[in-house]
């Protein structure tokens, strides 16, 4: 009986284009070439990064192979993401890993981005045990998670318009930062006193999240202060930024606190892109110490959107039985 199981992933649902090998569920490389291009739009341009993801793939692959030391013929499976994603993005990843999958007659398993990013967890140790909960927060979405089992995801709540990571951003395009803002304010807000200025925070039913009055909320209070004093802006940014990256901690972490009262679990993960922002780790940290929860923050590389939280999916899905056939498309929807 054979008993390694090899599984090239692809990641390529936004402005990320990611390879990862797996070997028995352990990642041996994951590879990722971001895309500069967007940077001066202010935001990600779909039909550029169709573009980049077909310039990048090639390489992208190849990398990944050589840093793991393997070569396609030892692949037992073919992995990508399907869902959700821009889908002349997804188009890339998804036709590539098909090409492969029916070049070399291996199985292809097709991934949802969102459960990839709570599997994140499951890369590094310590792990989580089951069940656990996971805050997903990045770009697109705004998610607490009950992890039953590797695939078994129950979404508990969401947000009910912008998500975390757009809250970030687009507070930061507001005090002239570029694309993608998030970094740029955690960065700020380190050198910045978050009780300097306050923001609402949302009075949202259940588990849900709203983000959306938070931007407008910055955006009155900027165009108030401007008026008075055209340098506001440039004399407070790092104080502008520790107090928004505040409220939206204090948002997100409510409903943590929320989610273990109503559930009774106490393994906390967070995953997402915007789980690379140092506040939001510092302070789950301290949360779970005060609340005697234990708390799961993946590598940095696993919070951002990367092929390797793909390819440890993708191994529970190989062993689970879970492929698909060549006629498979992607979906720009992110229904589970
Ligand atoms: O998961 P991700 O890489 O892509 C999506 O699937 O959306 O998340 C991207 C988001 C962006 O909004 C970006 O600004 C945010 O994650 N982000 C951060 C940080 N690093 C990335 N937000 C706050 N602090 C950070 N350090
Ligand atoms: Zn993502």
């Amino acid at each position: 009986m054979k008993q390694d199981i090899r599984i090239l992933a692809i990641e390529s649902s936004c402005d990320e284009t990611s390879a990862a090998i797996c070997e028995n569920g352990k990642i041996l490389s994951n590879y990722i070439a971001g895309q500069a291009v967007h940077e001066q739009y202010g935001g990600v341009v779909p039909e550029l990064a169709s573009r980049a993801h077909m310039q990048n793939i090639v390489p992208v692959v190849h990398a990944a192979l050589q840093a793991a030391g393997k070569q396609l013929t030892d692949m037992d499976a073919i992995a990508f993401t399907q869902a959700p994603g821009l889908i002349g993005s997804l188009l890339v990843g998804g036709q590539f890993a098909k090409s492969l999958a029916l070049a070399l007659d291996k199985p292809l398993i097709a991934v949802h981005h969102m459960q990839a990013h709570v599997l994140a967890n499951l890369i590094e140790d310590p792990q989580p045990e089951f069940p656990f909960l996971c805050l997903t927060v990045s770009g697109g979405h705004t998610q607490i998670v009950l992890a039953h089992s590797p695939l078994h995801l129950e979404v508990l709540g969401e947000t009910i318009d912008d998500a975390a990571g757009e809250a970030f951003d687009k507070t930061a395009k507001l005090l002239g930062l570029p694309y993608p803002g998030g970094p740029l304010v955690d960065k700020y807000a380190q050198t910045g006193n978050p009780k300097a200025f306050t923001f609402a925070e949302p009075q949202i039913p259940e588990l849900n999240f709203s983000f959306s009055g938070l931007k407008t909320s910055v955006l009155y209070f900027l165009q108030a202060q401007t008026k008075a004093n055209p340098q506001f802006v440039s004399e407070n940014v790092a104080d502008l930024c520790a107090s928004v990256q505040h409220t939206i901690i204090n948002i997100l972490l409510k409903k943590v606190k929320k989610a273990v009262q109503q559930t009774g679990i106490k393994r906390i993960c967070i995953a997402g892109g915007v789980s690379a922002n140092s506040g939001l780790r510092n302070r789950l940290k301290e949360m779970g110490e005060q609340q005697g929860w234990q708390t799961f923050i993946p590598s940095f590389q696993y919070c951002t959107d990367n092929a390797g939280m793909i390819a440890i999916t993708a191994y529970h899905q190989y062993l689970g039985g879970k492929f698909v056939t060549l006629d498979v498309g992607p979906s720009a929807r992110s229904e589970w």
